[in-house]
């Protein structure tokens, strides 16, 4: 059947963490229950006090993590990952909570095969604090999306977005933990199945489904 539809088989994907994981640990859920057909070739961290390892560990999967600061720059600790993902077969990189901004160098490589979350409807809210400052400016709605990574922070391609309505009684946290639970872990795994399914495609900087195009920024799922 592959053959026949010419596509890429290869289901392997690489997850780059730095912290607690619970994204990491939906993928696995979701790989567990059959909603997502994805091998978790390798678990890489750029922190050893990641407690997303602990989770690898505890599935038995494959897991290093690697300091910065055994590297010169951030290039060559992008060259470092990116042999260890190549060695890996990885056919797609997943971003769950990884900390750091990837070189040009990187984003070049392994172009249109790095997908992030970031806890926001975006184009709002790039970067850091998201929750805080949509609520200092008075959104009705947040959300987090599904991107493609470019070398422009937070602003690849969107393959998905989802939205939550911000209650008055909302603080950073309460609105954190509502989109992390209700929305990321949810819509990661189905993104991720899209990618390796080759059903998203990415034309003039929109991500096509199926070859067709999504209302403005990624399906409104
Ligand atoms: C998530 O909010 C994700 O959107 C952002 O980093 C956080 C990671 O959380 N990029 P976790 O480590 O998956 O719990």
């Amino acid at each position: 059947m592959s053959e026949l539809s010419g596509k890429n088989t290869n289901n392997r994907i690489a997850i780059l963490i730095s912290g607690g994981g619970t994204n990491l640990q939906a993928i696995i859920g979701a790989i567990e229950s059959g909603k997502l057909k994805a091998e978790i070739a390798v678990v890489i961290s750029s922190r050893e006090d990641a407690f997303g390892l602990r989770r690898a560990e505890k599935h038995g999967i494959k897991n290093s993590w690697v300091s910065p600061k055994e590297f010169p720059n951030r290039e060559s600790y992008d060259r470092h990952l990116a042999n260890l993902i190549n060695a890996s077969g990885a056919k797609l990189i997943v971003l769950a909570g990884f900390m750091r901004v990837f070189s040009k160098w990187f984003c070049q490589q392994f172009e249109n095969r790095i997908l992030n979350i970031h806890p926001a409807l975006l184009p709002k809210f790039p970067g850091l604090h998201t929750h805080q400052r949509a609520l200092d400016a008075g959104e009705k709605r947040h959300g987090a999306s599904v991107h493609f990574v470019t070398a422009e922070l937070d602003a690849g391609p969107v393959v998905m977005q989802r939205a939550v309505d911000i209650q008055p009684e909302d603080t950073a946290e309460t609105l954190q933990q509502r989109v992390l639970n209700r929305i990321e872990h949810d819509i990661y795994p189905t993104a991720i199945q899209w990618a390796l399914a080759e059903r998203v495609t990415i034309t003039g900087g929109k991500v096509l489904l199926d070859g067709a195009q999504q209302p403005e920024q990624g399906l409104q799922v």
